[in-house]
């Protein structure tokens, strides 16, 4: 039998360390959007996850909408820009969306996806992601609200995929590099 954590050298982050960072962030949200109802824009397929996690612990009303976006090159290397692969299907004009990443990388899909929304006249965007890893950044841009800060290794789980496997697990960890090389 294939099991899932045969592939795995190491567990970074455990099921719990992800709740509880998921957690934090929900409760930072309550607190900065109390007025408001903002969108929680998924991005599809990694933040699947985190979402689920995300939205069970924010306890004001919010919306929730999917969007599917894949990032390329455009002309330079700095100017990034998205192919939308499937919509929200709202109209998020005027809204205060919340974009929720499972991984910002290089930056690139995060900063091309914040100039799509603007360009859409939301009212604010800000980003949640589970994950950030600061030493892979190519772009200048941060995430908003952090779950947890990761190394520069090749993770994958809890909606992180390698040739769309390993999206499945309930923690993140540390593919064998026999698995990739
Ligand atoms: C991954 C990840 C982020 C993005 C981060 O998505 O889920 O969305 O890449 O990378 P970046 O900061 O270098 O742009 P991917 O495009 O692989 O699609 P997926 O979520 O369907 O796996
Ligand atoms: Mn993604
Ligand atoms: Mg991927």
């Amino acid at each position: 039998m294939e099991n899932i954590l045969q592939d795995i050298e190491k567990v970074l982050f455990t099921h719990e360390e992800i709740v509880e960072a998921s957690k934090r962030i929900a409760k930072q949200i309550e607190e900065d959007y109390k007025d408001k109802e903002p969108v929680l824009i998924c991005t599809l397929k990694g933040a699947l996850p985190f979402m689920a996690e995300l939205m069970k612990h924010i306890d004001i009303h919010v919306v929730t909408d999917f969007i599917d976006v894949s990032s390329y090159h455009g002309g330079t290397e700095s100017t990034g820009t998205i192919l939308i692969k499937k919509d929200v299907g709202m109209d998020i004009a005027g809204r205060d969306v919340i974009i929720v990443e499972d991984i910002v990388d290089t930056g690139r899909t995060l900063k091309a996806l914040i100039e799509n929304l603007l360009e859409r006249k939301v009212a604010s965007v800000t980003c949640a992601s589970l994950l950030d890893k600061p030493e892979a950044r190519i772009v200048d841009i941060e995430p908003d609200y952090i779950g947890l800060i990761c190394p520069k290794a090749f993770v994958v789980g809890f909606g992180l995929d390698y040739e769309e496997r390993y999206r499945n697990t309930p923690y993140v960890g540390v593919l064998k590099e026999e698995i990739y090389s």
